[in-house]
């Protein structure tokens, strides 16, 4: 194998995630919808999910995510020059979420906070961003964040999405190169708009059909999928993003220590690992504990990973996600 060559000089300061307390398990769904534990389990592998109190918004699970970040990286909130929050649950149209999270960790010489709307993708298109902004400030400490209250957006009487979502947050701090600290090697992205129309949350409330006052929200404020149609195309991209980043940079699915895709579906994951040619025992799997948690999922994966030992220095860890956009990106992390 050939060396590594750098692509670019990022790397990771800190990760920290946040799940909320409260647990939804499939036997408590058949109680709210016509669905099985049974039915979940095979077809989606998720045996539970988190659930954020009422009144609990995306700002506040980035929040913690956040603190635990910033304390894993031994750095204070007001080292942070810039904030990327991803999420398709922001706490309000305007101002973003990343505004309201500066606010609320006393981050005062953050320069610039903004969200992104790349559905599952969100964390990985702000790693993208970091990226450049770390380019050209090497200096910078990058604040990106996976936040989400999906259940914000979920249509409880609606079995077709409300088993498959979750809520929580996971956050990790970047900054130009330096030695001894896990190197984000390359990433990869793509864009298929054309599709978009599979994955739709806010058929209504958004200016493409306004609400006006007094009207009553209807079912298609919420999430609306064509979940095998999803399914394919979650495949199919994953798996083609994950090759071009290995071929791209000299590296075989040999190489890699560790496999964190999006976390959405257990068939999903392994049907990707497959194709990929990695055994199920270097695949990291959460999603039976916490659903598909959108923006969060890929970082909520990977801090946890990262927290449980399951990544050694020198590992290659490899990422992939697939989201509302439709969105598809993969990032090689060397530890
Ligand atoms: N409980 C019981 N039955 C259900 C449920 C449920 N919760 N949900 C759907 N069904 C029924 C449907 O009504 C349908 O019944 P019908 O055949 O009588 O019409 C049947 O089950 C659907 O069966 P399949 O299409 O064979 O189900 P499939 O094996 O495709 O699994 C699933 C459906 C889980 C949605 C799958 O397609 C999937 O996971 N797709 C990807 C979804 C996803 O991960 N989206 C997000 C990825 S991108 C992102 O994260 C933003």
């Amino acid at each position: 194998m050939e060396p590594i060559k750098k692509k670019n000089n990022m790397i990771i300061l800190g990760l920290g995630h946040f799940v909320p307390e409260d647990v939804l398990t499939n036997k408590q769904l058949e109680q709210m919808v016509d669905t099985t534990d049974e039915w979940i389990t095979t077809r989606t592998g998720i045996k539970a999910r988190r659930i954020a109190k009422k009144g609990v918004a995306c700002s506040d699970l980035a929040y913690n995510a956040s603190q635990n970040a910033l304390d894993n990286a031994k750095l204070d909130p007001i080292d942070i020059t810039h904030i990327i929050v991803g999420t398709f649950t922001s706490d309000y149209c305007a101002p973003a979420t990343a505004c309201i999270l500066q606010a609320k960790l006393g981050s005062k010489k953050c320069e610039m906070a903004i969200d992104i709307a790349a559905g599952c993708s969100g964390f990985t298109y702000g790693l993208e961003l970091a990226r450049g902004i770390i380019a050209n400030k090497p200096e910078a400490k990058v604040l990106v964040v996976g936040s989400e209250v999906c259940t914000s957006r979920l249509n409880f009487k609606d079995r077709n999405t409300c088993v498959l979502f979750g809520d929580g947050a996971g956050a990790a701090i970047l900054t130009g190169h330096r030695e001894g600290y896990p190197h984000v090697i390359d990433i990869e992205l793509k864009t298929i708009g054309e599709l978009g129309h599979l994955l739709m949350v806010g058929l209504e409330g958004g200016s493409a059909e306004p609400f006006v006052v007094g009207q009553r929200v209807s079912e298609k404020y919420f999430a609306h999928m064509k979940g095998r149609e999803v399914f394919k195309h979650a495949v199919r991209n994953m798996t083609e993003i994950s090759e071009r980043i290995l071929k791209k940079n000299n590296l075989t699915s040999q190489d890699v220590d560790l496999f964190i895709p999006h976390q959405a579906n257990y068939r999903i994951i392994e049907a990707v690992a497959k194709k990929i040619n990695l055994p199920m025992e270097k695949v990291f799997v959460n999603v039976h504990k916490y659903g598909n948690t959108s923006a969060a999922s890929i970082i909520l994966a990977l801090s946890e990973a990262y927290s449980y030992g399951k990544i050694q220095k020198g590992d290659l860890v490899l990422l992939a996600t697939f989201g509302a956009g439709f969105t598809v990106a993969s990032v090689i992390i060397k530890f």
